[in-house]
């Protein structure tokens, strides 16, 4: 997909309605070396949150890629594929300080179709199986992700050998990841669905005694309080962005601005459905928006 043509807006409470050309001078400005940031919605912001805590001063530049939501849906090899040629229209266009997949579901892509890109600088999160069976106590584990980061290659493999020390239930919770994105749009929202979808993975027995929870979808994060009802027991929730947050603090050089606050910049695919994302993306401090023309 050409992004050659996009569309512009200088503050999210106001959208654009005139074409214009992505500007991207400001960001290839070395004050403003940015870390993009991909996820196919509000996820990624869960990375956001983190990062800020440890970086606050970098520049973020954000792909949601809400054209193609969701992912977990799709399959892997089209995620694989979609995700590559999205990194390399915007690393043709910006000079990165690093690119994070702020997205399990693209990360596991990647890996299965041997598409990682292994320069320095690239990070995926994915779901730390092997982190999850050292927190836990008592050995019960839930590991809630999409329906493609469960059904892939990638955690097959990394299950058959963390489940020789604990007992890991998968489950594919794709719902979640629309809830997600409803709460962070102010919408009301309501677990009561994904509670009986929980209810043909795990008995009430089984529920009540896990004591670790793997968030291994960056939108569940959002969710955490109401997780928190469904898992009662759970003293352990797993976040990878965490992880991936201080691996990018510590790897990155930046230059402190004397400009102001560092932008952040949110790149949309796909013009319908972005004005549900003004309310998160705001409350995030992302001032500018672009979005391609599809
Ligand atoms: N946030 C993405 C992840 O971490 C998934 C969302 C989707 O299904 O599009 O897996």
């Amino acid at each position: 997909m050409p992004i050659q043509k996009v569309l512009c807006a200088t503050a999210l409470t106001s959208w654009p309605n005139d074409n214009a050309v992505f500007d991207s001078r400001q960001l290839l400005d070395s004050t403003y070396r940015p870390v993009v940031v991909l996820d196919s919605g509000v996820g990624g912001l869960t990375l956001v949150r983190q990062l800020e805590q440890l970086a606050p001063e970098v520049s973020i530049l954000y792909v949601a890629d809400n054209g193609w939501f969701p992912y977990g849906s799709k399959s892997v090899a089209t995620v694989a594929c979609r995700v590559q040629q999205l990194l390399d229209q915007v690393c043709t266009r910006v000079d990165p300080l690093a690119v994070v997949i702020a997205c399990n579901t693209a990360s596991i892509a990647l890996i299965d179709h041997g598409r990682v890109p292994f320069t320095k600088g690239y990070f995926l999160v994915t779901p730390p199986l092997e982190e999850a069976v050292r927190a836990s106590a008592n050995g019960k584990i839930a590991l809630l992700a999409t329906l493609g980061t469960i059904k892939s290659k990638h955690i097959s493999t990394t299950l058959a050998k963390a489940r020789t020390r604990a007992q890991i239930w998968p489950i594919a919770a794709q719902r979640l990841v629309e809830l997600s994105e409803y709460k962070l749009a102010g919408q009301p929202t309501s677990l009561a669905c994904f509670s009986e979808l929980i209810d043909r993975h795990l008995t009430t027995g089984q529920r009540l005694e896990i004591d670790t929870v793997i968030l291994g979808c960056t939108h569940f994060p959002h969710l955490l309080g109401d997780l928190k009802t469904l898992f009662p027991s759970a003293i352990k929730w797993i976040d990878p962005a965490k992880e991936v947050a201080l691996q990018i603090a510590s790897s990155i050089k930046i230059n402190i601005s004397t400009l102001g606050p560092p932008p952040r910049t949110v790149i949309f695919t796909s013009m319908p459905g972005t004005r549900n994302s003004q309310h998160a993306f705001s409350n995030y401090g992302f001032h500018a928006a672009y979005s391609f023309l599809t």
